[in-house]
């Protein structure tokens, strides 16, 4: 039979099914599969496109229920089978449900890509506390619930591969960004270290470091500035990440525009 069902959970429950019509039925357990936080819009609903297009079975998920059943119904307009799952980076138990979700729906889990970040930028001194901790428990703490909780089921794979969406504000502090900054260099040390506690498992780990990408990130337009990154030149590297030969990982890869404008 040519088709699938998809879900929608929230908390332990479903939510809202419907039928996929181009996956065989039988395949799902055969297909690679990856997991991407964060891929409603933006760079992670470009990097979940990119995976479901090149055939693998995909799981995204999002904050709020609607945000995800906005982005699935997107992706079936367009022929690609994704699954999703309302589930908070900032929280433990909703990172590992999600985990879970998409291990068990796929049979195994290949690649996780913590993607789920937001932005709050301010002086020092005018930016609430509370705003900080929300940036660094999306950006840092998110993504160490994601490889804590995935490792596991990659490990008992034989390996996996885990792509960490990073920034040039990994490496590079600018005023204003005290909260993004301490996230993103936080997140660069997390992978580094990740990177190494897991290689011996045959897991990979990288980071993703890219420049200005038009999205709707911090107030951005998608369709803004013609000389910014796009999220697909993002979602490039992810694809061509996880294809480098298993011998080898490029743990940090920066990307730039190539034609910003002059200073
Ligand atoms: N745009 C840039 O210039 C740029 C440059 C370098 C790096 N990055 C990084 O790239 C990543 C994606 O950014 P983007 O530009 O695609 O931003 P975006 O368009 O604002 O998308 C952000 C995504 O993260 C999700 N998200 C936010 N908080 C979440 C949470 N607590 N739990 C689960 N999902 C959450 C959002 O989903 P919901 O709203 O549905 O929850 C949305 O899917 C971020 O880590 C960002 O720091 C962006």
């Amino acid at each position: 039979m040519l088709g699938a069902h998809y879900r929608v959970w929230q908390n332990g429950k479903e939510r809202k099914s419907g039928f996929r019509s181009f996956v065989v039925s039988g395949e799902m357990e055969n297909k690679r599969a990856a997991l991407v936080t964060g891929g409603t819009r933006g760079i992670g609903n470009a990097i979940a496109r990119r995976f479901a297009a090149d055939g693998w079975n995909v799981a995204i998920s999002g904050r709020t229920l609607e945000s995800v059943r906005t982005a699935l119904a997107a992706f079936q307009k367009d022929g690609l089978g994704v699954e999703g799952k309302s589930a908070d980076s900032r929280k433990e138990d909703d990172v590992r449900e999600l985990v879970e979700f998409a291990s068990e729906r796929f049979g195994r889990l290949d690649v996780l890509v913590n993607n789920a970040g937001i932005g709050d930028f301010e002086e020092i001194t005018r930016l609430d506390p509370k705003d900080f901790r929300e940036v660094v428990e999306t950006n840092l703490f998110g993504p160490f619930y994601g490889i804590h909780f995935a490792a596991p089921v990659m490990k008992k794979n034989g390996g996996g591969f885990i792509v960490n969406i990073g920034s040039l504000a990994s490496v590079n502090a600018f005023a204003g960004g005290c909260a993004y900054n301490a996230s993103k260099f936080g997140l660069l040390g997390l992978s580094d270290s990740a990177m190494l506690d897991l290689r011996p498992d045959g897991i990979r780990v990288a980071i993703v470091m890219p420049g200005s990408v038009a999205t709707g990130f911090a107030g951005g337009q998608a369709d803004g500035d013609s000389w910014k990154l796009s999220a697909e030149d993002v979602a490039q590297a992810v694809a061509d990440l996880v294809r480098y030969p298993e011998r080898a990982i490029p743990s940090r890869i920066e990307i730039r525009p190539s034609r910003p404008p002059r200073k």
